[in-house]
């Protein structure tokens, strides 16, 4: 199936006719509106400077015991120099060590406290050497248990922990027997250790944390869990108990530390290659349950519950979401719309356009029922050219409050300074989804930009990544 490449719709007719082409409603700025992208945004009594958001993204190089290293203060040097005022998470930081998702990510424990300190302090350093103001920049940490997708101790090895047995899932993850399973206690203790965590995160300096609730791990899970008996599975209610004894949990040993929440708004049943490779979705008898926001079948969206816990977070006073899709582990092409495939996933059954305009849709649509709280929205990167346009018309509009750049800020941390300031974007640099930086992780590398940031180019694994894919 041949997609155009974003690269070759030069003018706003081009970009305008591709999309009436795909069937797609993606609105833009033919002039970009620097003044709206530039316009602050209130919270919780802080502003935060501008309308661009750097979405976390782990970089599987950590050292093993979970501190800090050089190649992750790069990473989160680069977020402070993005020009972004709102960085969301930096990175998914495992709340302990069996729910790491893979054996290199952070763990925040006392241990690793003045780690996660300083990482916070050069990142806000290296944003005041270029920009006249810090106290604008609102910095949270992404606190997770990878749940059914950990793998603490080696890459290779799959050590998942579920919420409840899904019947495509656990297929796929050689699960069997009731071992993997979350007891209602375990689940309680790690409640503990999150509000533990969250602690940890207030004394590290973080204005926030994020109680992760996308991607198919535990907190996601948890969502789904319909047919889990006991406290956290059945009713909307015990399915969001994890979230609501987190909470209370944070409010009372952290006061003053804010909360937010990164949901998976929606959903769809997991892909696999098919013909050619190209990706289709596992057969189901009957319906789906098991995709939050899906309309039943597995195959199409309905945001009921999504809106249901979009005002339960109001009514816990959580103001700050930042909103996804899916799952990078069985449906990649809703969560990270890309146009070649990471080695272990299938060519793209849609044009990623598509995938786009379904993430920045659906949050518009949450948008326009919850004006209240402050939407991030996700799935940008693929837009390439054409990302500063889209987001120009999403902003101003109030489609979302703020813009979240998740691969374009590894291959161009600066493109928001570079919007910001009406210059030409460098076109060298932008982000074509190559996607080397999931490949690389998936075979036991460090993630990374290898095509485009000359660093990663330089180093061993680019060779090696080379020889993989060209084997493949
Ligand atoms: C290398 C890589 C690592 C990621 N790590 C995380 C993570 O730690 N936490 C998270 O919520 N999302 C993570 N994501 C997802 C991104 O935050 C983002 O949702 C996704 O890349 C789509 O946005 P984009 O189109 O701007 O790249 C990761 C994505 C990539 C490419
Ligand atoms: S490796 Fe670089 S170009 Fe490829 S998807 Fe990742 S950030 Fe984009």
């Amino acid at each position: 199936m041949a997609y155009k490449r974003v690269a070759q719709l030069r003018t706003a007719d081009d970009f305008r006719e591709y999309n009436a082409a795909l069937g797609i409603d993606l609105p833009f700025d033919e002039a970009v509106d620097v003044s709206a992208l530039a316009q602050p945004i209130s919270v919780y009594g802080w502003e935060i400077g501008n309308r661009f958001c750097i979405l976390p993204m782990e970089g599987w190089d950590a050292a093993p015991d979970g501190h800090v290293t050089d190649l992750v203060k790069r990473r989160w040097q680069h977020f402070g120099q993005s020009g972004a005022k709102l960085i969301w998470g930096g990175e998914a930081v495992a709340v302990r060590h069996d729910g790491r998702a893979n054996p290199n990510q952070l763990v925040i424990r006392e241990e690793t406290l003045d780690d996660l300190r300083e990482l916070r302090a050069l990142l806000v350093s290296e944003h005041a050497a270029r920009y006249t103001r810090t106290d604008d920049l609102l910095i949270g940490l992404q606190l997770t248990h990878s749940g059914r997708f950990s793998r603490p101790n080696e890459k290779k090895k799959p050590e998942p922990r579920i919420a409840y047995h899904h019947p495509i899932l656990d297929r796929r993850l050689g699960i069997q027997g009731d071992d993997n399973l979350f007891t209602d206690e375990a689940l309680y203790e790690l409640i503990q250790d999150f509000i533990k965590a969250a602690v940890l995160a207030q004394a590290a300096g973080f204005d926030f944390v994020d109680v992760k609730h996308c991607h198919g791990y535990l907190g996601h899970e948890l969502l789904t869990a319909v047919d889990r008996p006991g406290d956290f599975g059945g009713s909307f209610e015990n399915r969001t108990r994890f979230l609501r004894l987190i909470t209370a949990g944070i409010r009372q040993h952290a006061p003053g530390l804010h909360i937010g929440v990164r949901l998976s708004a929606f959903d769809l049943l997991p892909y696999k290659p098919g013909e050619d490779r190209i990706g289709v979705p596992e057969a189901v008898n009957g319906g789906y349950p098991y995709a939050f926001g899906g309309d039943g079948s597995g195959a199409g969206i309905d945001l009921t519950e999504t809106k249901a816990f979009l005002r339960l977070l109001e009514a816990l006073d959580i103001r700050l979401v930042c909103l996804t899709a899916g799952s990078p582990y069985y449906n990649p092409h809703i969560q990270r719309p890309a146009l070649f495939p990471p080695s272990d996933g299938y060519q793209p059954p849609e044009d990623p356009l598509v995938g786009v305009a379904r993430q920045i849709n659906a949050a518009a649509q949450l948008k326009r029922d919850f004006p209240h709280l402050v939407l991030v929205g996700t799935g940008y990167s693929y837009l390439q050219d054409w990302l500063p346009n889209v987001a120009s018309y999403a902003v101003r509009t109030g489609m979302v409050d703020s813009v979240g750049l998740g691969r374009m800020v590894l291959s161009y941390p600066e493109l928001p300074a570079d919007v910001l300031a009406g210059v030409p974007l460098q076109r060298k640099r932008i982000c074509r989804t190559f996607s080397d930086c999931t490949t690389a992780p998936r075979n036991g590398m460090v993630s990374g930009c290898y095509p485009l940031d000359p660093f990663y180019k330089a180093r061993d694994e680019y060779h090696q990544l080379s020889e993989l894919k060209h084997d493949a």
